[in-house]
């Protein structure tokens, strides 16, 4: 396993986590959970990504008897605010009050007495960024977070909270998560180099656009049973953002190309997420421990130049965004 530190920050962070949408705490039993964790442990992984939104703590409460089976120092705990989490007009986004109270709530259920990277999962526009900022730094004097993080913000929303972070003596932002993969390469169009410049890590995910860089749907065929594509519990992100002909004989191309080099779709898009410089890990989301055997293999592949040509031609990188 490689550790990558987390942009300019002295925190070190394996180059692949493991995440808990969707599997851990709802549709992967706790069982196959805990051999998914161990696995992770057992393979160097010490970041492990999840959200007070996942099944409405659900994933937080699987994860603590999980992770209460390894020491805390060897663990990089990330969650995550903003979700609703109930009905009131205080049960989501983030303000101060939500903030505070949704970081003791998520402590509470991961059984842990502070969390190492505790993050904004969207903008809130109702909220200040000067208040979301404050409550941030008063819960990192506090000791209950390490770092503060957002997921999905502009990058011109990150460089302004960073701005005012500095101007009020407040932690700024460390670590940024956009959804990163070979369907969808917006990051690269200023995002990366924005976090670059600011010295914020990035750990990315949806790697394998919820399985459909795995080659695994064929064209012209409805989804088998068992896979997210099939269950209408979890496909709602996949149907709208991945799901079409030629996504799926676009995969099928993926396949060719890794098995040319001896690999396969799922370990080369994954590799392919990691040779960016501005990432610092990749999240797996697996429903079964072979996915994440599998998955593994990506920290030891290295990509020539033939394949990146490949892939580009395959899936081309966005458009520049136009100067100002
Ligand atoms: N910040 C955010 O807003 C945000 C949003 C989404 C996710 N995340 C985080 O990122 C993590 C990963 O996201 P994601 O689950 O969307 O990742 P993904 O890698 O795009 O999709 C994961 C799914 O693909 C399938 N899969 C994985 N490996 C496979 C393999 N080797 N062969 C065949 N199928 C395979 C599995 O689904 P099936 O077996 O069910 O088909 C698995 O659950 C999440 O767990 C979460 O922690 C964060």
């Amino acid at each position: 396993m490689q550790y990558r530190k987390m942009g300019k920050w002295g925190l070190k962070l394996s180059c692949l986590g493991l995440g808990s949408f969707l599997t851990i705490g709802y549709k992967t039993d706790q069982e196959t959970s805990r051999l998914l964790v161990r696995r992770a442990y057992e393979a160097g992984i010490n970041f492990i990504d999840t959200a007070n939104g996942y099944n409405r703590g659900g994933a937080e409460e699987a994860l603590r008897p999980l992770l209460a089976e390894y020491p805390r120092s060897d663990l990089v705990v990330l969650t995550k605010v903003w979700a609703p989490m109930g009905p009131g007009p205080n049960d989501r986004g983030l303000s101060a009050k939500h903030i505070k109270e949704q970081c003791d709530a998520s402590l509470k259920r991961l059984g842990m007495d502070y969390v190492d990277i505790y993050m904004c999962h969207r903008p809130d526009p109702d909220t200040p960024l000067e208040e979301t900022i404050r409550a941030m730094d008063d819960l990192a004097r506090a000791g209950k977070i390490l770092y503060w993080a957002a997921s999905e913000w502009p990058a011109t929303l990150m460089l302004e909270a960073n701005a005012i972070a500095k101007e009020m003596g407040a932690l700024p932002i460390s670590c940024s998560e956009p959804r990163y993969n070979l369907l969808f390469r917006y990051p690269e169009q200023n995002l990366f180099d924005t976090t670059i410049q600011l010295g914020i890590g990035n750990v990315t995910f949806s790697p394998l656009a919820h399985g459909l860089l795995t080659g695994k749907y064929e064209p012209g065929q409805e989804a088998p049973s068992g896979t997210r594509a099939a269950d209408p519990d979890q496909n709602a992100v996949m149907m709208g953002m991945y799901w079409s002909e030629e996504n799926k004989r676009k995969g099928k191309k993926l396949q060719s190309i890794a098995s040319a080099m001896g690999t396969t779709a799922a370990t080369l898009s994954l590799a392919w997420c990691l040779r960016h410089p501005a990432v610092t890990s990749v999240i797996l989301g697996c429903s079964k421990v072979s996915q994440l055997e599998e998955n593994l293999q990506a920290a030891e592949l290295e990509l020539g130049d033939d394949v990146l040509a490949a892939l580009d031609e395959l899936y081309p990188p966005p458009p520049p965004v136009p100067a100002a």
